[in-house]
C-alpha cells in the first residue's frame, strides 16, 4: 500500500513530534486529541520547531510543511488515514480503549502502530480484530532531533506490516532497529534504569542535580544529564515505565521514592514548569 496520509492520536510532545516528522516527509497528517488546547499547543510547538529548523537550513518551506498538518478533536476523522500511530498517555487500559476504537474506525487494511514506551504490543494487538496489522513504532524525544525509531513486532504482526512500518519510518528520516516485544524494548530497558539510578543518587545526597548531570555529561559524554533528560521525557512517563519494569523484572527496577514524590507533587518536568529543574 502506498501511504499518503497518516493519523496521529494524542497530541502531547511525542504525538506532535511524530506529526511533524510525518509532515516533513511530505505526508498529509491528521493530528487528533480530545482536548482543543492540547491541539493548539502542539500546532504552535510544530510551527516553532519548523521555524528553528528552517533557520538552520535543515528544512525548506516550513509554512508548506505546516500546511500538511490538520488537527481534529474527533477520532472518527481518522477513518480517512492510510496508517495510524497512537501516541496517547502511557496507560494500559487507555491504550487498549484507543485501539478498540481505532479498529472500529479505520479501514481493515490500515496498520495501527503504538508509540508505547513499555506496554506489550502483543497485548495491544489482542484487543483488535486485525492483530496482524498492529505494531510498535517507538519514537524518541525530541522526535524532530532524534534519529531512531524502535520497531516492535507483536507475536501476531505480519511481515507485510513490518515492511510497511519500516519503510514509513525511513521515509520520516529515521533509522530503525527491531526489538523483541519485551517491556521497555531496547532503549528504555537501558536508559530508564540509568535515570532511576541518577534520581536515587540525588535522593541519597551523593550530588546535587547539577553535579549529577554535569558528571554524566562531561564524564560519560551524554548530550544532556539524566535528570535533565527525565524532565524532558516527563517524570510521570519515567515512573510509569519503571512500574512496568518493576512488575515484569522485579525489585532491581523499583522506582526511587523521590521520583514518586515528585510525580505526586505534580512536578512532571518541563511540561509542568518544574521537575528536577525549574522552567519558565
Ligand atoms: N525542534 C527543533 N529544534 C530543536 C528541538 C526541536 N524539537 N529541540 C531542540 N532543538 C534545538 C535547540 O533549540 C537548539 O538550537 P540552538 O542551537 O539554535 O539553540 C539545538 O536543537 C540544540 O539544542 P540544545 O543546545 O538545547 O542542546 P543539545 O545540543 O544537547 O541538543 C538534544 C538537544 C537533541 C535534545 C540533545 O540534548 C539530546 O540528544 N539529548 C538526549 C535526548 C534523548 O536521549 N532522548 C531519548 C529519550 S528516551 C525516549 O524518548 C523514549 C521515551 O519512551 C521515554
Amino acid at each position: 500500500m502506498d501511504i499518503k496520509s497518516i493519523g496521529v492520536i494524542g497530541a502531547g510532545q511525542m504525538g506532535a513530534g511524530i506529526a511533524q516528522a510525518g509532515a516533513q516527509a511530505g505526508l498529509n497528517v491528521l493530528l487528533v486529541d480530545v482536548k482543543e488546547e492540547i491541539l493548539l499547543r502542539a500546532f504552535k510547538g510544530i510551527e516553532k520547531s519548523l521555524a528553528k529548523l528552517a533557520e538552520k537550513g535543515k528544512v525548506q518551506n516550513p509554512q508548506g510543511i505546516l500546511q500538511k498538518v490538520r488537527t481534529s478533536n474527533r477520532t472518527g476523522d481518522l477513518a480517512s488515514c492510510d496508517f495510524v500511530i497512537e501516541a496517547a498517555t502511557e496507560n494500559e487500559p487507555l491504550k487498549f480503549g484507543v485501539f478498540e476504537e481505532l479498529d472500529r474506525i479505520c479501514r481493515p487494511e490500515v496498520c495501527l502502530a503504538s508509540n508505547t514506551s513499555s506496554i506489550s504490543i502483543t497485548r495491544i494487538a489482542g484487543k483488535t480484530k486485525r492483530p496482524d496489522r498492529v505494531i510498535g513504532m517507538h519514537f524518541m524525544n525530541p522526535v524532530p532531533m532524534m534519529e531512531l525509531v524502535e520497531i516492535i513486532r507483536g507475536l501476531q504482526t505480519s511481515d507485510e506490516t513490518y515492511r510497511l512500518t519500516k519503510a514509513l519510518a525511513e521515509k520520516m528520516g529515521k533509522v530503525t532497529v527491531l526489538s523483541k516485544d519485551s517491556a521497555g524494548f531496547i532503549v528504555n530497558r537501558i536508559l530508564v534504569p540509568m535515570i532511576n539510578e541518577a534520581i536515587c543518587a540525588l535522593y541519597q545526597g551523593i550530588g546535587t542535580a547539577e553535579e549529577i548531570d554535569t558528571a554524566m555529561k562531561l564524564g560519560a559524554h551524554q548530550p544532556m544529564g539524566p535528570l535533565a533528560l527525565a524532565d524532558l521525557v516527563g517524570l510521570d512517563t519515567v515512573l510509569s515505565v519503571l512500574e512496568v519494569f518493576h512488575a515484569s523484572f522485579g525489585d532491581k527496577f523499583k522506582p526511587c521514592p523521590l521520583l514518586k514524590q515528585y510525580v505526586d507533587a505534580g512536578w512532571m518536568g518541563r511540561k509542568t514548569g518544574r521537575g528536577f529543574y525549574k522552567y519558565s
